[in-house]
């Protein structure tokens, strides 16, 4: 038997009390006085309830139609990357606001039509509270939850089908859409290329021996400047980008060489005399002074655009990473634990920057089949 205290009534008492009786009981024992309580409806079944039911249903209504939009659009809209100019680019433009628009629209609808039904259903109540310390004993609780049914049922809600059933509606499109959306990236087989899967290739990687250059970006997705070595100060940095000669005068192709989110590269120049130590593998990725990393945080993605001359540390503004230029861009700081991928680099006859090989291991984020 629970200690339970003086002059509360006990279990049996308790079990044949009404839940009007054991909430008006819970009230008392929680020393709460109802100082004024009116049901907003006292006429029941008015036009003007109606209208007012409506109104809340709506709003439930609209939360599951936008629940149901953003997971077709999510599903179905063409969401690849599509150039300037192109009949798609629009479309392509559109689908994040559009996706964003919609589980926006969503939650906020879901949030008003809570707000509305309490605003127009629940019954105007003033109580006052005086203050106890401890915790709730055994008679607490169960008046508590007498409290929360008795709130339930004077809310009129049980009888109110048309909001129940929308409110239903709504929420059970949001989980469906949050299912959708969560299970999305599991319905296309990312290794379906094998080793030309995405997760293991860039923009880097060489088709039938062509070079790749590295390319620097003007503003001008059309204008293609290559990069020499004299076109970096020591101790400075430049994002470069690849370049194909076979993609000379292919609009298409050089914005996508820009816009490709594993392509940016960060190409250092180090300070003449700056020791530097090699990993085990990529000895010779580099040209000279001449480093070239991956811009990719190996954290969760973020640009690593940073460089602190002095130090000679990129870093990752997104959650403080740094990665030790003269370490082959190993984590020295933050959450980030894997080094950045280096890109081998060389000069050819012309004098420019191109790339041996593609990265020799993934860039970014961890994935549950990554070894490294
Ligand atoms: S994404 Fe770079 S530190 Fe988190």
């Amino acid at each position: 038997m629970t200690d339970r205290p003086p002059n509360s009534p006990s279990e049996t008492e308790l079990d044949e009390l009404s839940r009007s009786e054991m909430a008006r009981l819970g009230n008392k024992l929680d020393d709460v006085e109802i100082v004024h309580l009116a049901d907003q409806w006292p006429v029941k079944g008015t036009r003007t309830e109606k209208r007012a039911e409506r109104g809340v249903a709506m709003w439930f209504l609209v939360c599951g139609l936008s629940a149901l939009a953003s997971a077709a659009l999510f599903i179905w809209w063409p969401w690849e990357y599509q150039p300037p100019g192109s009949g798609e680019h629009l479309s392509y433009q559109l689908y994040t606001p559009l996706v964003g628009l919609t589980i926006g629209l969503c939650v906020l609808s879901l949030g008003m039509g809570v707000i509305a039904y309490a605003k127009k259903f629940l019954p105007a109540e003033v109580a006052v509270q005086t203050r106890h310390d401890g915790p709730s004993d055994e008679v607490d609780r169960r008046t508590f939850a007498a409290l929360v049914s008795e709130a339930g049922a004077t809310s009129g809600l049980t009888r109110r089908k048309m909001i129940t059933r929308t409110a239903g509606f709504g929420a059970g499109a949001m989980g469906l859409g949050l299912t959708v959306v969560g299970l999305g990236g599991l319905v296309k087989n990312p290794w379906a290329e094998g080793n030309e899967s995405a997760l293991v290739t860039t923009g880097w990687r060489s088709v039938d021996g062509e070079r790749v250059y590295l390319r620097r970006d003007t503003g001008d997705p059309h204008e293609v400047v290559l990069v020499r070595p004299d076109d970096l100060d020591a101790g400075s940095i430049e994002t470069v980008f690849p370049f194909r000669r076979s993609e000379e005068g292919d609009e298409e192709a050089l914005v996508k060489g820009l816009r490709r989110a594993d392509s940016p590269v960060m190409l250092l120049r180090l300070r003449p005399g700056t020791q530097v130590t090699q990993r085990k593998g990529q000895e010779g990725f580099n040209y000279g002074d001449y480093w070239a990393y991956s811009k990719v945080c190996t954290h969760l993605g973020c640009p690593t655009s940073l460089y602190e001359t002095q130090t000679n540390r990129i870093l990752c503004p997104c959650h403080q990473s740094q990665f030790d230029a003269t370490m082959y861009a190993k984590p020295i700081f933050g959450p980030a634990t894997r080094a950045l991928p280096q890109l081998p680099i060389d000069v050819d006859e012309e004098g420019f920057f191109y790339a041996l090989h593609d990265f020799n291991e993934p860039i970014g984020p961890a994935y549950w089949e990554r070894k490294s």
